[in-house]
């Protein structure tokens, strides 16, 4: 495979799109673009300075006075806000979920989605998110939508915080969960949902190494 793809996999959380796309992209030697990390960046800084999530002004402000950046460190993708490391921060119930909320404006939506194209300029991309293929790269060379059912998705997202040492409650990611995919698939701007032309891959019952080797399937085929 000479040809450097855009391969965009969209989903909604806990569908497994981040574990199966930095995967490929190692197999593949290609980028990794995770661009809810990117939402979360904005939503941390917007806790952590306390503005209200549902104000276009606040958000307006914070878009504006709020540096984010893609760093390529060894190989990894790491964003930084106002030149700090925040991969670690970022990763909580409370900072998805304020992600989603801000998400929903195009203030916000607007200020990430050139960072987001110039990643991609060059082709060799696994991009993952929830508009990559309908909004951010509509013209990408594969197509993915990757899903799986909300109790499916709870358990997985559940585990996956409970491996890392959190202490959280089965229902409170449940609550979470349940409000994040409504925010994100009833949104007015570029809400989830499968892009046209993608190919719709159901996880519920496939391991990762499964979804992976289906993905690389269609890619090769081409
Ligand atoms: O993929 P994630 O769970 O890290 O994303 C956090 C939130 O960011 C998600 O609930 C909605 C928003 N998001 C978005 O609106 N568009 C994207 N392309 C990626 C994420």
């Amino acid at each position: 495979m000479d040809k450097k793809f855009v391969i965009t996999i969209d989903g909604p959380a806990g569908a497994g799109k981040s574990t199966v796309s930095k995967i490929i992209a190692e197999k593949l030697g290609y980028i990794y673009l995770d661009t809810g990390a990117l939402y979360r960046a904005l939503a941390y800084k917007a806790l952590k300075i306390k503005i209200s999530l549902d104000e276009v002004s606040a958000l307006r402000d914070l878009c504006s006075s709020t540096t984010v950046e893609l760093k390529n460190i060894d190989g990894q993708m790491k964003v930084y806000v106002d030149g700090d490391d925040v991969e670690e921060k970022i990763r909580t119930e409370e900072v998805g979920l304020a992600a989603s909320k801000i998400s929903t404006f195009a203030i916000v939506r607007e200020r990430l989605l050139n960072l987001q194209r110039e990643t991609g300029a060059k082709g060799g991309i696994v991009a993952e998110g929830r508009d990559m293929g309908s909004v951010v790269f509509p013209r990408a060379d594969y197509k993915f939508y990757l899903d799986a059912k909300l109790e499916e998705r709870i358990k997985r997202r559940h585990k996956e915080l409970l491996d890392k040492g959190a202490s959280v409650e089965y229902e409170s990611i449940q609550k979470d969960m349940f409000a994040r995919d409504k925010q994100d698939t009833q949104r007015e701007i570029a809400p989830l949902k499968a892009p046209d032309g993608a190919i719709k891959i159901d996880s519920e019952n496939l391991s990762v190494p499964e979804v992976v080797e289906n993905i690389i399937f269609y890619i090769s085929g081409k």
